[in-house]
């Protein structure tokens, strides 16, 4: 069993993530988003690695319930209906919906893992579930693996923030053990560098300074909102999507 944290997903291999459960963290502002999105009842979230492959994905589904969305350099793609923008996915805007979604990092964090056995997008949005979750996996002693998307293939510290809470709400009051890996260790001690409140590593990060200079600032109050969003989907089949509850 082990817990390993990777903080970017540039060089990460095949064999890391295969049949082991992930967790993909791009708190500023993918993954967030997308637990807004399904949290107001949209449908599915595709995420791919283009604004090209998304307007020849969104054509070839050629169906009015599909709405594109993402961003390049955080500002909103020219022809996209939404952004990236947690605020942007309100109940009446993608009820019933099917995201086409492309993002710098957060997507492709996503695609990276596609060989895993099961992989969750997770932000402080849907910290509690996404950590119940960690830690039923790893009682089950099977491994877990959380991937910051980070930012442009290196370590972002929002996004570490983030792993190293979810470690801190997956462990509970145990104590961290040797199979946990450096990078999940060093996220334990970006906890306790920062302490609870989660706006201020996110305004110190990169991607929160950029946000707030374009005008974003409240996105990230909004990402820091632990449980905001309480989903647990899982990326499977090219698709997020809530697992269906059985009747
Ligand atoms: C990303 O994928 O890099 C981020 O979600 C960027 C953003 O939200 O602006």
């Amino acid at each position: 069993m082990k817990l390993d944290v990777v903080f970017s997903p540039a060089g990460l291999t095949s064999a890391e993530v295969q049949g082991r459960t992930v967790f993909v963290i791009d708190i500023l502002r993918a993954t967030t988003s997308m637990c807004a999105a399904l949290s107001h009842g949209a449908k599915a979230i595709i995420p791919v690695a283009s604004t090209e492959e998304a307007l020849r994905l969104a054509q070839t589904i050629g169906s009015t319930d599909v709405l594109l969305a993402g961003e390049k350099s955080c500002l909103p793609i020219p022809g996209f209906p939404l952004g990236n923008s947690p605020l942007e996915m309100t109940e009446s805007v993608v009820r019933g919906k099917t995201l086409v979604v492309t993002t710098t990092n957060g997507t492709k964090a996503l695609l990276a893992c596609q060989g895993a056995a099961v992989v969750y997008p997770a932000a402080a949005a849907n910290l509690t579930v996404a950590a119940e979750k960690a830690r039923e996996v790893l009682e089950r002693d099977k491994d877990v693996v959380i991937v910051c998307a980070g930012r442009d293939g290196e370590f972002a510290l929002d996004d570490a923030y983030c792993a190293g809470r979810l470690v801190a709400a997956a462990l509970g009051s145990r104590k961290p053990r040797r199979w946990f890996n450096d990078a999940a260790l060093a996220s334990l001690d970006l906890v306790r560098r920062y302490g609870e409140g989660w706006e201020r590593p996110l305004l110190r990060s990169r991607a929160g300074r950029e946000l707030a200079r374009l005008g974003f600032r409240d996105d990230v109050t909004d990402a820091a909102r632990v449980d905001a969003y309480p989903v647990l989907a899982h990326f499977h089949d090219r698709r997020v999507t809530r697992p269906q509850v059985a009747a």
